[in-house]
């Protein structure tokens, strides 16, 4: 669905013989003709179709708000459009999100689905087939549900640690995060429904995020946020594109002609449609003119920007009929080639393979847990350990879940769930955990050890239960949600206190985390062992006791960057953050002018650029506590007999070879940068292998091009400078063991 085929043409014009390698995107020209049979299809639909037909195909109820506005049966979930059989466009049913299908505050009651580990986990994997395997199956389940839009593919990219919805995004890097989202959309649409990909663009924190203005110097988003999105829709070929709630440069993201006209739709070449977010339109011709097509949960909205009013612009002519059908068409070319329309889902539900998806789930969480420290090998657990204490974050029952609209209620039920009494995720999340306890999943695997559990709530008490055992594992928590940033990224409750007290009581303590993104840790000199678990999903239990036991080994690594204080990242705190606070206490004293304290639109400069994440850390020369890319393993690998080659783009070629005496996976990177640019290293390919003990692999990554380049407005497009570029054949992003410098060639690249 883009014109990635016409890109590659014009990137041969422009360069004379480039060859773009993307090994990873679909079949260019076979996608851009399915798009064009599609649109075809779409047209003549369209042309048979009156004013009053088209336009309610671009405005959709939002069903917990709908009651009485349609005669269809209306499922609780995000998004309802009713069908038009004489056209044999079935009924639209959206649910959202990248974690499974979703079910906040239980809207459907007793509707269970499989719960993925977050997205942020399943970055860590940096495995396109696992982020690929996780969508097919949560597609497959939304398929049996009976909807056939999921609203999965969150591709923002990680700018600031304390962001609310890191857990649902892909990290820092773009590479990584388009990779993988493309990898996961692809999976979902292999259902034959749509995935879509959001929240487009710049919605890099949650503070706000009605109001905020984003702003940022083009050249610089085109190599970061953008280039995220853009790659995932080349992979991922999403039916459809969801614009965010900021403002961008000024503009909402939802009426925004740059984004939506003139990088998506001509840049780009995407032929699919533009939903709004839900509560995203702020207005009728100028949103439809700039490029958005579809109004997505009305009622979330001041008013229904794209029903009548719509209607009377065609009619005073300030939207011409052209567009109302290129908004309508884009949507069922969308459906269309997603399959939607030719494999309508089944009307009842039907039957979904839980067992075998839960393994998928465990399966990724086993992929992305991070195994950050593990001074003296005190892991994985010995088999002969007698007495170990568990302390602290539920361990007993569960592991925590990330809250907002991706909330998943996870089959095996939820042993934990806590509402809000204030903020703005009142409405629709819960502080929620899912059935997989981590002790129990510790003490099926240990059934020799005498395992125990204290709540942590006393340090004292969790202190002396750590010495009187002979090994402790402390589970912390961060709970993290849509609607809202955390105000700062220490772990909350006093639990930073807790470890402390008991890795004093304890040399043999390990940490466990299961936190939505980086969190600082203070006490990292007196833990000897520490694993990032993120929020693992519905078997994130029996996963984390897999890899403490050595069942599996560790093989995450990184996506995000993790400071070694609050004030390394750009901004140490949420933007208005301070406003807001203020704003909602006066409200809170004065309810019957409570209108009054809303918070206005504030500016939020994106300084850093398109040095996200670890590569600010290089430019500003920070060390962090755990660099991109890290992750440990109980075996050991080696790069040996590496050689490099330039010319069109940079491939490096190696051997792995695992050292160690475990099978295990290792994840190879690619770092580069012009040599004498100045410019902080990107991640230009990567890859990840498993082994054997003892076996080697040949392994040969080649750098994505427009890592390689910059964007150049005048152009406009992508430039490849040329010249000799710095090579690292890398562990994570700071490492600079084996360095190499080789000759490019100058190029140019359509956007
Ligand atoms: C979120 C979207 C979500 C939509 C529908 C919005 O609040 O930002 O990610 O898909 O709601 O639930």
């Amino acid at each position: 669905m883009t014109k990635r085929f016409r890109s590659l043409i014009l990137a041969s014009v422009f360069a004379g013989t480039l060859q773009v390698p993307f090994a990873v995107a679909q079949d260019a020209p076979a996608v851009a003709a399915a798009a064009q049979d599609a649109r075809a299809r779409a047209d003549s639909l369209v042309a048979q179709m009156t004013l009053d037909e088209k336009i309610k195909l671009l405005h959709g109820l939002f069903p917990p708000m709908a009651d009485g506005k349609t005669e269809e049966t209306l499922v609780p979930s995000a998004g309802h459009f009713d069908a038009l059989p004489r056209l044999g466009i079935p009924t639209i049913r959206e649910t959202d999100a990248s974690l499974g299908v979703a079910n906040q505050v239980e809207q459907r009651k007793g509707d269970t689905a499989t719960a993925l580990p977050s997205s942020l986990a399943t970055a860590a994997t940096f495995d396109p087939g696992i982020a690929r395997e996780g969508g097919e199956m949560i597609g497959a389940e939304a398929r049996a549900k009976g909807f056939n839009v999921m609203l999965a593919g969150g591709v923002n990219l990680t700018r600031d640690p304390w962001n609310g919805r890191n857990f649902e995004y892909l990290g820092e890097d773009p590479l990584l995060a388009g990779t993988m989202a493309g990898a996961h959309i692809a999976g979902v649409q292999s259902n034959k429904i749509v995935s879509t990909v959001k929240h487009f663009a710049l919605n890099a924190q949650e503070t706000g995020r009605m109001v905020l203005d984003a702003r940022i110097d083009e050249a610089a988003f085109r190599e970061s946020d953008l280039l995220a999105f853009q790659l995932a829709i080349e992979i991922g070929n999403p039916a459809s594109v969801m614009c965010a709630y900021n403002k961008v440069n000024g503009d909402w993201a939802c009426e925004n002609d740059f984004l939506m006209n003139q990088v998506l739709k001509r840049d780009w070449g995407y032929q699919g449609w533009v939903m709004s977010d839900w509560g995203g339109v702020h207005s009728t011709a100028k949103a439809a003119l700039a490029g958005l097509d579809q109004e997505s949960g009305q009622e979330l909205d001041s008013q229904i920007f794209f029903g009548e009013p719509l209607k009377a612009a065609v009619e005073s002519g300030a939207v011409s009929e052209a567009r109302i059908d290129d908004m309508v068409a884009r949507f069922l070319t969308g459906l269309i080639e997603a399959g939607v329309l030719d494999n309508p889902v089944p009307e009842h539900p039907q039957p979904i393979p839980y067992d075998v998806h839960a393994d998928v789930a465990q399966r990724a969480a086993e992929a992305g847990i991070v195994l950050l420290k593990n001074q003296g090998d005190i892991l994985p657990l010995a088999t002969t350990a007698q007495k170990i204490v568990l302390i602290g974050g539920h361990a007993d029952v569960g592991v925590l879940s990330g809250g907002g609209s991706s909330q998943v209620r996870s089959v095996g039920g939820v042993p934990i769930e806590v509402p809000l009494t204030e903020g703005a995720a009142m409405s629709f999340a819960r502080l929620t955990y899912h059935n997989s306890s981590p002790m129990r999943a510790l003490q099926a695997a240990l059934p020799n050890a005498q395992i125990s559990f204290v709540d942590g709530s006393d340090p004292a008490a969790a202190a002396q239960a750590a010495a009187d055992a002979d090994m402790a594992i402390i589970f912390a928590t961060q709970w993290t949600t849509e609607a809202q940033d955390v105000d700062d990224i220490r772990l909350p409750d006093g639990q930073d206190a807790l470890i402390a007290a008991v890795a004093a009581a304890q040399p043999k303590t390990v940490a466990v985390m299961e936190t939505g993104g980086p969190v600082l840790m203070p006490w990292i000199d007196q833990v000897p062992a520490v694993l990032q678990a993120w929020y693992p999903g519905q078997r994130g239990g029996e996963a984390i006791a897999n890899l403490l036991t050595g069942r599996v080994n560790p093989s995450g690594r990184l996506p995000i960057t993790f400071p070694a204080s609050a004030d390394q990242p750009p901004r140490p705190a949420p933007v208005g953050l301070e406003t807001l606070t203020s704003l909602e206490a006066q409200a809170a004293a004065n309810p019957a002018n409570a209108g009054a304290y809303q918070l206005r639109t504030f500016p939020v400069d994106y300084v850093e650029g398109a040095d996200v994440g670890y590569r600010w850390y290089e430019k500003q020369g920070l060390t962090p506590l755990f660099a991109f890319g890290h992750g440990l393993s109980y075996t050991s690998f080696a790069y040996r007999n590496a050689t490099v080659t330039g010319g069109d783009t940079i491939t490096l070629s190696f051997d792995v070879v695992n050292t160690g005496d475990r099978a295990g996976a290792d994840v190879p990177q690619m770092y580069i940068t012009r040599t004498d640019g100045g410019d902080p290293m990107r991640l230009a390919a990567f890859d990840r292998i498993t082994l054997l003990p003892g076996e080697t692999r040949h392994v040969t990554l080649t750098a994505e091009p427009r890592i390689l380049a910059d964007y150049d407005t005048s152009l406009p497009g992508w430039r490849i400078a040329g010249g000799s570029y710095t090579v690292a054949l890398a562990r994570d992003a700071t490492d600079r063991s084996q360095s190499f410098t080789v000759d490019v060639n100058p190029a140019t690249i359509a956007p």
